[in-house]
Parts: structure tokens; sequence; C-alpha cells
């Protein structure tokens, strides 16, 4: 099947959160079971071009009265078409935050399948992600699929459901199917006005993550190689250079981890409270948090104030976005904490698995689906197949965060080898593309009958 993405996001060169990462990975995993997959994008003026290869001129065409200049070049492995308009919609110095967004990526979306009719191309599948890539599907249903394209199939993708919701809306009627990033999240969305007249055509597939990319044996970023079989040395130097870095105290303390955009969605509320918890139980955090709204920016500025003052050696908040920052801290942290208000799938729960940290969790959407309590979730994790992975909570309060976060501070201090063994369990777990990139394929089938 040729599989073409329409999309304006992709790890490593144009991500904002995970719907960056899940475009490149997805690609590279059903390319790998021998499919011709290819991604549209804008070109950013803000794209990391040192990560491209072979990047060249491709040709122009018009489209709308403005001419588009095409780029070629190979991401990860993956065949990119970049379009470059010159009405300089992608000269803004950012993906998204501009007043007339949904004017930007609705001409990209015109321009992407303009560009596969006047190139030639005939896809099977034409697959678009959230509401920014939304609109492809109503052109093309109303539109493109009269005039040369009339092969394709569309699959739409939600990996947010809270932004948006009028172009997803419009997208979900439209598309031959519709997925969401995990089972949960799907069921927990399923009422929704937008979704529920189309549940037979809405399926749920859990993320992977890309193992190459993410991979403490082969990363740049941390000090020394690891598997899970010295999982306990590799953790432990990379703790004392995340440490170092951050000018913390260099002590064999439980550090909690927490990666994430700081916005309504991830817990703000219930990220305080844990930081303030485990610094009182004696352990150390280190928050990487990159927050669009400046009242919460300030928020964190001022709570890295006071930190300072009463817990300098054992707080750091870095309020920025820093991949490689990322990098050591999945591996130098003991937790990565997770207390979501809702998370369609989460990856950094993935990522920190794939590291050897145990994930604390709030119970929705894909962190239900991906981690199963210690305390709790044997039988839940048998039916999975999976050996109990990490802390869980329910409620949306500070008694939830610490009942989890208790508990694992306590596991930590109280039994080393046990938790230790956790270590090696969770790194051993399988939250790779295999088997959800094959769900793909079958609905990228399903979808063609
Ligand atoms: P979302 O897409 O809702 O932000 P996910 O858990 O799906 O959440 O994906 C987040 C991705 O972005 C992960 O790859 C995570 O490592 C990365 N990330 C989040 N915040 C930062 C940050 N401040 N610096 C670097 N990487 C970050
Ligand atoms: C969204 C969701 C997140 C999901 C990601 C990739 O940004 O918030 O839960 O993991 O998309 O699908």
């Amino acid at each position: 099947m040729h599989i073409v993405h329409i999309s304006v996001e992709m790890a490593p060169i144009a991500k904002v959160g995970g719907l960056g990462d899940v475009v490149t990975s997805l690609s590279r995993a059903v390319q790998d079971l021998n499919h011709q997959v290819d991604i549209i994008l804008p070109k950013y003026d803000c794209l990391n071009l040192s990560n491209v290869k072979e990047f060249q001129y491709n040709r122009s065409y018009s489209w709308g009265g403005t001419e588009i200049k095409v780029w070629f070049g190979k991401v990860e492995g993956v065949p990119v078409y970049f379009l470059e308009p010159h009405n300089r919609f992608f000269y803004t110095g950012c993906i998204y935050g501009c007043k007339n967004d949904a004017e930007r990526f609705g001409f990209f979306c015109h321009a992407a399948l303009e560009f596969l009719l006047q190139s030639g191309f005939h896809p099977d599948i034409i697959h678009c992600h959230d509401w920014s890539s939304a609109p492809v599907a109503w052109l093309y249903k109303d539109h493109y699929m009269h005039y040369g394209l009339s092969k394709a199939r569309v699959v739409f993708t939600i990996h947010n459901l809270e932004f948006g919701a009028h172009f997803i809306g419009k997208a979900v009627g439209y598309s031959d199917k519709t997925t969401t990033v995990s089972d949960t999240y799907a069921k927990e969305v399923a009422g929704n006005p937008a979704i529920a007249p189309h549940l037979y055509k809405f399926h749920g597939i859990i993320n992977g993550i890309d193992q190459d990319i993410w991979d403490p044996y082969n990363d740049k970023f941390i000090p020394i190689s690891y598997t899970s079989e010295n999982v306990v040395e590799g953790k432990q130097a990379a703790k004392e250079a995340l440490q170092q870095r951050l000018g913390l105290k260099t002590a064999d303390l439980p550090v909690v981890g927490i990666i994430t955009r700081l916005t309504h969605q991830k817990g703000i509320h219930l990220i305080k409270h844990a930081i303030w918890r485990t610094l009182e139980r004696n352990g150390q955090v280190v928050l990487l948090g990159s927050a669009p709204d400046p009242r919460i920016q300030n928020d964190f500025v001022n709570l890295a104030n006071q930190l300072h003052s009463s817990y300098g050696d054992r707080a750091r908040l870095c309020l920025t976005y820093d991949e490689p920052l990322s990098h050591l801290i999945y591996a130098g942290a003991d937790f990565i904490l997770v207390p979501s208000i809702f998370e369609p799938c989460g990856l950094t729960q993935l990522i920190a698995m794939r590291y050897g940290s145990i994930p604390v969790v709030r119970k929705t959407g894909g962190l239900y689906d991906t981690v199963f309590d210690v305390d709790h979730d044997k039988e839940r994790a048998d039916a999975q197949g999976v050996e109990p992975n990490g802390f869980s909570f329910d409620g949306a309060d500070a008694a939830g965060v610490d009942y989890a976060l208790n508990r694992a501070i306590s596991a930590w201090y109280d039994g080393r080898d046990w938790f230790n063994s956790l270590c090696k369990t969770v790194m051993e777990q399988d939250w790779s593309w295999n088997k959800p990139a094959l769900d793909y394929v079958e609905l990228y089938h399903a979808a063609r009958k």
C-alpha cells in the first residue's frame, strides 16, 4: 500500500508534542512492514533542517494564485515533501500560536491535496491528524476524490479532542475510518456528539514509541549505555550526570521526573502538589515543562523561586523545551509522574519504561491502558499478558497523588532489590509499534474495502 500522511508536526524537526512523535514513528513502523509511506509537511522557517537528509528542491506548482515550492528530504529514513508557499504562511517562527492558524493550516491541507494531484501521486490511504489537518477529509471527499485521486481512502486520527472540536467533528463525518490513540480514550469520548453517530468506523489503537529513537543502549545524551542487564549501573550514572548538570545534591535519593507541556490537561495542580510531597518525603524533583500560556509560566517561575530558598539542592524546574535534557531525565529519574486530567495516549510513561523509570500516573485514557499498578492491577495486567509496571491513582485531588506517590517512594526506600527488579521488568516490556503498526495496516486494508 501507499500511505501519505498530511501533518503539521513531525519529530524531531517540527515537534510540539506527541503528535509529532507519532507521525514519524508510525510512518517508520509501517514502512518497515514494506509499505510505501510519505509525509507532507509545511516548510516552516523554524524547521530543524540539520536532521533532514538528502534535502533538495523538488518542484513548483501553483494553487489559489500562490506559487508553492516543494522540497524533498528524508527524516529518520522517511521521505518528506515540504511545502513552501510564496505567501509566507509558514514564516512565523512557530508551528502553532498565530491568529490565523486555521487559515494557514486550511491552506496547507488544500495545497497538499493539490500537490498529490498535480504530481500524479495515487496513494491508497491519505492519513490526516487532529484539527490541523482535518480539512483534508472533507476537501478530498467533496472535491479531489472526483478529480483524479479517486483511489484513496481517508483515515483520520484524533490525538486530542480538546482542540478544534468543530474541525474534528467534520473530519470524523467525512473520513472512511477514524482512530484515536487508546482504547480507553475511545470509550471516554464515544458519547461526544462529534463521534457518537460514527462509532461504526471509530477505533482505538494505542500508540507505540520508536525503540531506535528512544534507546538507552544507543543514546548520545546519557553517560553510559545500558540495557535491562545493567539497568542499575546505567541509571545510577545518568542520575549523577543529571544532578550535576542541574546543580542538585549528588546523592542516592529517589528522583521524580516530570516532562510535559504545562497545560490544564496535564494536571497542573497535581504536579505542584506532587513536587512538595516528594520533597517532604526526602526525594528530589526535576521538572522539564514548556508552558504556552504566560500565566502558567509565571506561576511556575514563582514556584521555582519559592523552592529555591527551602529546597535549592533537591528541586529543579526547567521551564523550557529541551529534547536532550528530556533524555537525561528519562534515564536518570527513578519515577516519571504523569498526573493528567485526561490523556488520549501519553508517550512519556512509555518512554519512561524504555529507560527503566517507573511511571506514576493518574488512571485515565492511555495511561490506564499502559500502566498497571503493582498493588492493585495484577489481574488486569495478567489479562493483557504484562507484569504490573507502576503506580496509579484515581481522583483528581491531592489525596490521589499522595496515595500513589507515597507508595512509590516507600518502595524505593524500603525495598531496593524489589525496586531494581521492577526497573528491569519495565525495560523488558514491549511498548513499541510492533503490534500497533499491524493494527493500523489492518485498518488501512479495512478502509479500502
Ligand atoms: P502531549 O502530546 O499531550 O504533549 P505526549 O505524552 O503524547 O503528550 O507526548 C509528549 C512528547 O513531548 C514526549 O516525546 C515528551 O518527551 C515531549 N516533551 C514534552 N514536554 C517536553 C519538554 N518540555 N521538553 C522536551 N520534550 C518534551
Ligand atoms: C496528544 C495527546 C497525547 C498523545 C499524543 C500522541 O497530544 O495529548 O495523549 O499521546 O497526542 O497521540
